[in-house]
């Protein structure tokens, strides 16, 4: 194995770290900090986090909850920039002690609603290379919050199916739900998919669409709000429509924090892990999106516009309206064996390879509808019940899908799927194994340009621990040289086009925390999954960023300890007592972390 150098990104990999135990691990050579932790204030007028006393207004000046996607981006001179975070939802059993006063509820309620949304912050640093630290009161400092207003984009942007009492135009939203995964453009904006939106509401489901969305009706949340917040009341006739304003791709500019947020309706409504974008051939923008639901599907966007190639205020301006035009595609996935060879156990077919073909089917051509029965407005909002008509493929789970930016191949994380091989989703070449307990990845080819209609497809990974899982498969490399692997979630990619993967779900499936695996694409290493880091417990690893010139890691430590309870909390990351010195947390704290040279 590679050891630590004194160059790019060098390192032995880690062992695997047992599911109990509460660390950050990384390799030899390597040490890691925070770069900012939940309820770090992004400004010099709000207060510390006080575990005992937090209050609405102290979170909404505040670094949010449960960090999810990630960017780093360094402003030319390298030495200031910005970091770009979701933070997807909150975890109250463990965020303060426990309560049953009425208005202590309430007042929580409201600290939830300022938790969740996404963060800018400035970082700086003396010298390119070097680790980042935070700038309080930095010009570009910005929360997102439940309360912050967007502007809804696109062919149902105005549409009755979005209209609320307290929005009769059907333009205006307020606030962003369950923010997953991302992408950053190359204008510079950072997109974010609004993935869980359904746990917020209380839900009627009278309707097919509903039930698509939501499962079944529901009176009472999580968070609370339904009970004095009428727009989660979807029960409430004033608010039927409050839950189509969610499940979007999200649009923000993180130069600008004064800056109105995007809610793109053409890349449609679905719970959108997240969105990554590519310059096809043309100058037209192409998205990869994936819906993180067990049998949804895998979507791609192409904008009408072309892409502008500048960097003027004009230029960005154009840019970010690109993503409100264009034309609406979702995966039809074909195996070249025959089905008699795709067993469910997970066995190579005969040819050696789960791979074959697949077409992109058009659910809007010229930002019309192309779908029987269904308008425009109805394929954007009700996108599911539109893909369902078409014949898409069913996949296990769709999670992060990225582009790599050397060879434009597109990578899938597909993270797992009870269901697969169930009467509802048979298996099939693309998703092979019964039960998908671990998870895979597919490697998709754009056979037509990278805004064709076809492609060709292989899996690259059959995750699982190859010492406990035969049918485990690492794109033909030795299985017994690689890293143990399960539940890939989040994909990115380093300067010499090695792909990286961060997992949420190795604890309950393979016994180990989740971590950070980089896996080569190309030559003899290709498959070779090699573990960098390893998250405590009951964490998941989001977020990767791979500044591997810069020797630098980046990852969100979600959700650490949440299976715990405040007092008896399991996990005390990341301001561990022998570690800090400090006091023991009253709670662990969801946190940036950035990993550099010892
Ligand atoms: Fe929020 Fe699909 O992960
Ligand atoms: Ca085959
Ligand atoms: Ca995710
Ligand atoms: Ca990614």
């Amino acid at each position: 194995a590679a050891q630590p150098g004194t160059s790019g990104l060098a390192f032995g990999p880690i062992d695997p770290v047992n599911r109990l135990v509460d660390e950050f691990t990384v390799p030899a050579g390597y040490t890691w900090q925070p770069i900012i932790r939940w309820g770090d204030p992004l400004f010099s007028s709000t207060p510390a986090l006080d575990f005992e006393h937090q209050t609405p207004e102290a979170q909404a000046g505040q670094f949010g909850y449960n960090s999810d996607y990630l960017d780093i981006i360094a402003d030319p001179s390298g030495k200031s920039g910005v970091l770009v975070n979701n933070h997807e939802y909150v975890n109250p059993n463990i965020m303060f002690p426990a309560t049953t006063d009425p208005a202590e509820r309430r007042r929580r309620g409201d600290i939830y609603k300022a938790a969740q949304g996404m963060s800018v912050v400035e970082l700086q640093r003396r010298k390119v290379g070097e680790p980042w630290s935070y700038v309080v009161d930095g010009r570009r400092n910005r929360r997102i919050t439940v309360e912050t207003v967007f502007e809804l984009t696109g062919p149902a942007a105005g549409s009755d199916l979005v209209k609320t009492a307290a929005d009769p135009e059907g333009r205006w939203v307020r606030g962003t739900l369950g923010n997953c995964a991302g992408g950053t453009t190359p204008w510079g904006t950072v997109l974010s998919g609004e993935e869980n939106f359904n746990g917020y509401f209380a839900w009627a489901a009278d309707t097919a669409a509903q039930k698509r969305y939501s499962g079944t009706s529901t009176t009472s949340t999580e968070t609370g709000w339904e009970a004095y917040d009428p727009r989660f009341d979807a029960h409430d006739p004033d608010y039927v429509y409050e839950p189509n304003r969610f499940g979007y791709i999200v649009e923000i500019d993180p130069s600008d924090p004064t800056s109105t947020p995007l809610k793109h309706t053409a890349m449609g409504r679905f719970k959108h892990e997240g969105a990554n974008v590519t310059i096809a051939e043309d100058g037209r923008v192409v998205a990869y999106m994936g819906d993180d639901e067990r049998n949804d599907y895998l979507y791609k966007f192409v904008s009408k516009g072309r892409y502008t190639a500048a960097t003027s205020t004009g230029a960005r301006k154009r840019n970010m309206r690109l993503l409100s035009e264009g034309d609406l595609f979702v995966a039809r996935f074909s195996g070249n064996s025959p089905a008699g060879e795709i067993t469910g156990g997970g066995a190579l077919p005969s040819d050696g390879l789960f791979d074959g073909s697949g077409q992109w089917i058009a659910l809007t051509r010229d930002g019309e509808s192309v779908v029987p029965g269904m308008s425009t407005e109805e394929v954007l909002v009700y996108t599911r019940l539109a893909a369902d008509l078409v014949g898409a493929t069913k996949m296990d789970r769709p999670e992060d899908v990225e582009p790599s930016p050397l060879t434009g191949k597109v990578y899938l994380a597909l993270t797992n799927n009870s269901n697969r091989g169930g009467a509802s989703a048979p298996v099939d070449e693309a998703n092979p194994v019964s039960g998908n307990r671990y998870g895979h990845v597919v490697e998709l080819t754009e056979t037509s340009g990278q805004a064709g209609e076809t492609f060709g497809w292989s899996i690259l990974l059959l995750c699982g621990d190859p010492s406990t899982t035969a049918y485990t498969y690492f794109a033909g490399f030795p299985k017994e040289l690689v890293s143990p692997i399960s539940c890939p979630d989040n994909v990115a990619f380093d300067s010499e086009g090695n792909l990286w993967i961060s997992t949420d779900g190795a604890p309950g499936t393979i016994g180990y925390n989740d971590g950070l695996f980089k896996v080569p694409l190309e030559g003899d290493q290709r498959g070779n999954v090699q573990q960098f880091l390893s998250v405590p417990r009951e964490a998941e690893t989001c977020g990767p960023v791979i500044h591997d010139r810069e020797g630098l890691v980046f990852v969100a430590v979600q959700h650490p300890g949440e299976n715990g309870a405040v007092g008896a909390q399991r996990s005390f990351f990341p301001d561990y007592v022998a570690a800090h010195g400090g006091g023991r947390a009253a709670a662990p704290r969801p946190s940036v972390v950035q990993v550099f040279r010892a």
